[in-house]
């Protein structure tokens, strides 16, 4: 099986490209390495060396932006002529700051818009009809502290999460234009967080990080002073959000069984939210951050941010049922993990 994997050097999908490798498929990479590093696949052949020196994995990677039309359906040409032709595509290539996405909206629908419909363009042309696609919670319009189910409606407040809503309904045309072919997933991604058990791949934000978890270890690393936590007065038991954190290992492994769901089964589209249904304060986090790795983590509360809700929790029941998978790894694995990572790498990948 030969799997073009699209931004496959970030976060999510350097760990996705792990669990890939290990299991045989061989795999392409692009990435325009506009918000990740290069050493990160590289890390990923070390992590899969040390295991076993005398396999040979099969991975190509390319500097390519998903908006590159020319070079994209020349990527998909030289497959075909060479008669490998990609058997599916797992679509992570995106920008992904909701802060971001207000201050550049042109920016945001243009890569992860635009560059998804190039994307959709080449794989019809050459009949590749399988993607995994990266969507996000943030695409729910409501958020009233029952866990989200798939049927929830779809109304996202930011730019960030109107491209990713924009995309999925994209996919609905497409499948609907030609239901005999298309076999389509969008994985409704939670909060993830952690790293690989090695410690050598992980989370590397540019600047300063938007995102609770790196910038936790960027505190414990001693980067930054405190973190500050966005309200104490939410509708909640402690007063702070209340998210449902997935380990990376986790959705990276959510990520082959939905590949594999849909090789083995008939023309769909589905959408499925990947999160461990459980979910955990920012103080809860905090607080388990600290036993496991023994760190004291200094804290200041601030007002709330705007566009928080109070809590955002998964019902997973339908992306286990489906996909013969489950999240396997506590808070705590989180919190060692990805402690053990930026430990190792106190200025990520640099
Ligand atoms: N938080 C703080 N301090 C910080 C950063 C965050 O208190 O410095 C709090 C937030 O207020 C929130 C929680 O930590 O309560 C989690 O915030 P994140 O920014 O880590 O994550 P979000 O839940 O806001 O958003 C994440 C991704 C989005 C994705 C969404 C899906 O960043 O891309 O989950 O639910 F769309």
């Amino acid at each position: 099986m030969r799997i073009l994997v699209t931004g496959g050097a970030g976060f999510i999908g350097s760990h996705t490209c792990l669990v890939l490798l290990e299991k045989g498929y061989e795999i392409v990479v692009i990435d325009s390495y506009v918000n990740s590093n290069n050493k990160s696949l590289e890390r990923v052949i070390d992590i899969l060396k040390s295991a076993d020196q005398t396999v040979k994995f099969n991975i190509k990677v390319i500097n390519l932006d998903i908006r590159d039309q020319k070079k994209l359906d020349q990527l998909f040409c030289d497959s075909h002529n060479l008669r490998t032709p990609f058997n599916a595509v797992i679509h992570f290539a995106g920008l992904k700051s909701v802060k971001d996405s207000l201050i550049d909206p042109l920016l945001y629908w243009d890569v992860n818009v635009n560059g998804s419909i190039n994307l959709l363009r080449v794989m019809n042309k050459y009949n590749c009809r399988t993607i995994v696609f990266s969507s996000s919670a943030t695409v729910y319009g409501i958020f009233n502290n029952e866990p989200l189910k798939e049927n929830t409606s779809i109304n996202p407040i930011n730019t960030y999460g109107q491209t990713k809503a924009a995309v999925e309904q994209f996919l609905t045309d497409i499948y609907s234009s030609n239901p005999e072919e298309w076999k389509i997933v969008n994985l409704r991604y939670f909060n993830p967080i952690g790293a690989h058990e090695s410690g050598m791949i992980g989370e590397s934000p540019l600047g300063i990080p938007n995102n609770i978890f790196p910038f936790i270890t960027q505190v414990a690393v001693g980067k930054r002073d405190k973190l500050t936590i966005f309200g104490d007065n939410w509708p909640t038991l402690d007063g702070t959000c209340i998210r449902d954190y997935i380990h990376v290992m986790d959705l990276a492994e959510g990520h082959i069984s939905a590949l594999e769901f849909l090789l083995e089964n008939k023309n769909q589209i589905i959408n499925l939210n990947l999160g461990t249904g459980h979910g955990k304060s920012v103080l809860e986090l905090v607080k388990t951050f600290e036993q496991v790795n023994n760190i004291k983590i200094p804290i200041e509360f601030s007002g709330r941010r705007r566009g928080d809700y109070a809590s955002v929790v998964a019902d997973n029941s339908l992306a286990i049922s489906c996909l013969n998978w489950y999240p396997k790894r506590c808070l705590e694995d989180m919190c060692k993990d990805g402690w053990k990572w930026q430990s190792l790498n106190p200025q990520g990948y640099n």
